[in-house]
């Protein structure tokens, strides 16, 4: 169906990733993105996520692959899916401001104080402000 597409007027993305990778590693950025997505499949923006179990599964699996290798560490996400073209990935989805929102509150909720996922204090915060302004362009969806 017709729907028309919103473009943030902030444009892509100009913040760099907390090259956090080296000293997190691959383990808990696959755990952290695991429970991110099950706060996700709770939320109100499940209906956007899969239902079925294996299949989250496997979109929290594509979500630390493209962490990892935004992180620092070896480009997985790249080797396996190409380019990562994040904002026309998303294009299928629609994706307002208040999804927006909710995302990063699940994001917030699953990471805590960050200890879980070996991230120190300065990761929890570098990375919850890259996610704000890298999650920006992600938005296709003008406020009804
Ligand atoms: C603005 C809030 C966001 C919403 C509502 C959202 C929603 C979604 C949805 C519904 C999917 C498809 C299902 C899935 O594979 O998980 C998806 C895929 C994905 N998202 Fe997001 N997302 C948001 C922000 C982000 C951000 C900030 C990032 C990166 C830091 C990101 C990275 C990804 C990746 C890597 C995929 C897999 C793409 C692929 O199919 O290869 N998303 N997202």
């Amino acid at each position: 169906m017709f729907r028309n597409v919103y473009t943030p007027p902030g444009g892509p993305p100009q913040v760099r990733a907390p090259q956090l990778y080296t000293r997190v590693g691959a383990a808990s950025l696959h755990a952290l993105a695991e429970a991110h997505y099950a706060l996700l499949a709770t939320s109100t923006i499940a209906p956007l996520f899969p239902s079925e179990e294996e299949e989250l599964k496997q979109a929290a699996h594509k979500q630390a692959l493209f962490w990892i290798g935004i992180t620092g560490g070896p480009p997985l996400y790249m080797e396996k899916f190409g380019h990562p073209r994040m904002r026309a990935r998303h294009l299928p989805f629609a994706i307002d401001e208040t999804a927006r929102a909710e995302w990063l509150r699940c994001m917030r909720e699953a990471l805590g104080d960050g200890s879980r996922w070996d991230f120190m204090e300065s990761d929890v915060q570098e990375w919850m402000s890259w996610l704000e302004a890298f999650s920006e362009w992600m938005v296709n969806q003008a406020p009804r």
